[in-house]
């Protein structure tokens, strides 16, 4: 991941772009913190599963690290990079950023975070990942 801070990715895209809901909070009235886990997830897998080219299972979230909250109204984005593939796994890192208030180019990163998939075949089994 090229961005050091605060800073969006200008030469990359995110995988995911989410606005999220009042029914998404916790009990303080933040964002809760597994709902992000589940977008990061999803980014993750869809990145992993492409570079795989087919299905992929998450074996392992290696580290994950909620920076600054969440708040109904941020809009949040959720950029990957592969870190590492193996055999059969491959290790990717997501970095969540939030614009707040809609205010573009305003952006604060708030979780990143480095998750292994592995890619199975149709018997649920472990495949090689291509070179
Ligand atoms: C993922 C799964 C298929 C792996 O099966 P397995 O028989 O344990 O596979 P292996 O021991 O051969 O390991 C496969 C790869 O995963 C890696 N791996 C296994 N456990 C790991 C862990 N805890 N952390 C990081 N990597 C791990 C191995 O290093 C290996 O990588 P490599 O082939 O690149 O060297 C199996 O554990 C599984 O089905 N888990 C449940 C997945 C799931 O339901 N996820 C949630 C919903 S997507």
């Amino acid at each position: 991941m090229h961005d050091p801070g605060n800073l969006l990715p200008a030469e990359s895209q995110p995988v995911i772009r989410i606005l999220p809901m009042p029914h998404d909070t916790n009990a303080a009235g933040d964002i809760f913190g597994g709902w992000l886990m589940s977008q990061v997830d999803i980014a993750g897998s869809i990145t992993a599963s492409r570079r795989a080219q087919g299905r992929t299972v998450t074996v392992a979230v290696n580290e994950f690290v909620f920076i600054k909250p969440i708040f109904v109204g941020d809009l949040v984005s959720l950029y990957t990079e592969v870190v590492h593939i193996g055999n059969t796994s491959i290790q990717i890192e997501v970095i969540a950023f939030v614009e707040r208030g809609c205010v573009h180019g305003a952006c604060e990163r708030v979780a990143q975070a480095k998750l292994t998939y592995v890619a199975i075949d149709q018997d649920r089994k472990p495949r090689p990942i291509a070179g």
